[in-house]
């Protein structure tokens, strides 16, 4: 199965789990998505300029020869670039939404006239600056990674598509869902925070499920998810962006693609990956899917610039380990940090340590402790 993502690491280890053999196209190339992987390619860029159609082909036609994939599956990094995905579907089967159907999604305008289509609260949009800024973000149409979202009156280049969205109140509560075209199956609800710098106040952080938010709110969700999956014509798995205050709820984005939560709501027998695929196909699963205890997962950021990344001795609960010898900048991911516990609290604890760990054990080797 051919994979293209920013960071292909989480489809390739749920493509594992399920019994694929992952073929990753990704800017990372992380030492755990060679391991994952059948092949794998770095393909030329990186996450601020974002693919480049002949380079992101050229990876993928080269991984693909010889090994007849049985089609691809596509993360984050292309919603602002949906001609990329027309031209990969094209020439493989997709598994996911097409084309059109994320270009629907992610334009805000489309996005806005859904919302007001099912009744669901979602923020003042427009296209100019606001003339009183306060209390305005702007973001970026297409963007991912919470990184292109900032208070309206940020500087940002001429060239960027952007659009002005009203700041809303409430705690992120992000819902994933699987979808056969028709219908959808609730996952499970997770809750988000932010890792931010001054530049970039909403970066991501990391996520913990379950999100404990109740089964009348949990059930709201699904409902919606629902109501949008069938308007949508939605594919395998999906998520939407909420903010949750009390019984408020106010939609901020769709990610029409397995995202950010993977990690989080693995499973051993590998069903998510299989829930995607069989979606895509037109198939929900049999039982809804099933999470033990708690789980969060969250980016270690690197704490100053690392010129030549040392030889660790990773731990298991760390992901997306970025290989010996590569050069980090302040603020690039290091790693991402996993955690499970039998309550949310404890797993959210679990990471804070963990990510202390790894980052002070980095300035340890970096000061010649080791070598
Ligand atoms: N309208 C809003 N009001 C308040 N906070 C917001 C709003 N939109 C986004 N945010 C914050 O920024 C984060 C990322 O926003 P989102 O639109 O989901 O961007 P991305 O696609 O990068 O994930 C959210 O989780 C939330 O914390
Ligand atoms: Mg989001």
């Amino acid at each position: 199965m051919l994979i293209a993502a920013t960071s292909g690491r989480a489809l390739a280890a749920a493509a594992r789990r399920t019994g694929y053999r992952p073929l990753v196209a990704d800017f990372f190339d992380d030492g755990d998505t060679r391991i994952l992987s059948e092949a794998n390619c770095a393909v030329a860029g990186d996450l601020g300029s974002g693919f480049e159609k002949a380079a992101l082909i050229e990876a993928l036609e080269s991984l693909a020869r010889g090994a007849s994939p049985l089609g691809l599956v596509y993360g984050a990094g292309f919603e602002d670039r949906i001609e990329i995905l027309e031209e990969l579907a094209r020439r493989w089967t997709i598994f996911g939404n097409a084309p059109e159907v994320v270009r629907r999604v992610k334009d805000p305008f489309e996005l806005a006239a859904l919302c007001r289509s099912l009744g669901v609260r979602h923020p003042e949009i427009s296209l100019d600056m606001p003339h009183r800024p306060r209390n305005w973000l702007v973001k970026t149409i297409g963007g991912a990674g919470g990184s292109h979202v900032a208070p309206a009156g940020a500087q940002r280049a001429e060239s960027e598509n952007v659009y002005y969205q009203r700041v809303a109140s409430g705690e992120p509560i992000s819902f994933l869902f699987v979808a056969d075209g028709a219908d959808a199956q609730a996952i499970g609800a997770s809750r988000q925070w932010t890792a931010p710098t001054g530049d970039e106040p909403f970066r991501f952080g990391g996520s913990l499920r379950p999100a404990e938010c109740g089964p009348r709110l949990e059930a709201r969700l699904a409902e919606i998810a629902t109501a949008i999956a069938r308007q949508c014509k939605l594919r395998g798995l999906n998520g939407i962006d909420f903010l949750v205050d009390g019984d408020e709820i106010v939609l901020i984005e769709i990610n029409p693609r397995p995202g950010a939560t993977l990690d989080i709501f693995e499973d051993r027998e590998g069903s998510l990956f299989q829930a995607h695929i069989d979606g895509c196909l037109g198939r929900l699963p049999e039982r809804p899917l099933e999470f033990e205890g708690a789980a969060a997962a969250a980016i270690a950021y690197a704490r100053r610039p690392i010129p030549c990344m040392p030889t660790l001795d990773w731990p298991d609960w760390a992901a997306d380990r970025q290989k010996p010898r590569s050069a980090l900048n302040l603020d690039d991911p290091l790693c991402t940090v996993k955690a499970h516990a039998a309550l949310p609290g404890d797993a959210r604890k679990l990471i804070a340590e963990r990510t202390a760990f790894i980052l002070d054990n980095l300035e340890h080797i970096g000061n010649g402790a080791a070598s």
